[in-house]
């Protein structure tokens, strides 16, 4: 079977990992392993972000990214990424696509794996790239993933 289609896109992540811990999250850590940064090893947070058209927190929202993302780093701050990018407007509306890869959040230029997908990404293969544009000391970020994925469909 070949390819049949290559998507190339460019979304933009507003993610507040830390500050959600004590508002919209759940946060399955046990709260001994954590202090007041909660970048500890073994952090474990569920995770709804907005998917925004632009780097401007007030720009469209075409979807959300949900799923989990994990403290996975002992020597560096890294995450273990489980997340459904799952679009709600526009081209691919109703479609998503799922990435499973360890993110060294610090690094610029982090390259992690789509796995799979549904709608127009069904059977997806790909890779994403990832850089931030902002974080603050509080964790939240805009973060742009630049995805190509081959699709059969
Ligand atoms: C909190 O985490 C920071 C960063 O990992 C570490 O330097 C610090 O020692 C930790 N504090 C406590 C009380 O565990
Ligand atoms: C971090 O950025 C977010 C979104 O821009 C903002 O709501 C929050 O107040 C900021 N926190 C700090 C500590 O700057
Ligand atoms: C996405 O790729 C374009 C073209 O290479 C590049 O100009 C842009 O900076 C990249 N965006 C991010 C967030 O990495």
């Amino acid at each position: 079977m070949d390819p049949q289609n290559l998507i190339t896109l460019l979304i933009i992540l507003v993610s507040n990992i830390f500050t959600c811990v004590q508002s919209q999250t759940s946060d399955l850590t046990s709260w001994a392993n954590r202090n007041e940064t909660g970048k500890e090893f073994g952090g474990l947070w569920m995770v709804d972000d907005q998917l925004t058209e632009g780097p401007d927190p007030s720009s469209k929202l075409i979807g959300r990214a949900r799923g989990l993302y994990g403290s996975a780093g002992q020597t560096d701050f890294g995450l273990i990424m489980a997340l459904s990018y799952v679009f709600t407007d526009g081209v691919y509306d109703g479609s998503s696509f799922s990435l499973l890869s360890f993110n060294p959040v610090m690094k610029s230029g982090r390259e992690m794996a789509v796995v799979g997908g549904t709608g127009l990404f069904r059977l997806a293969r790909g890779y994403a790239v990832a850089n931030t544009y902002q974080a603050n000391a509080s964790g939240d970020a805009i973060v742009g993933y630049n995805v190509t994925i081959v699709t059969y469909v």
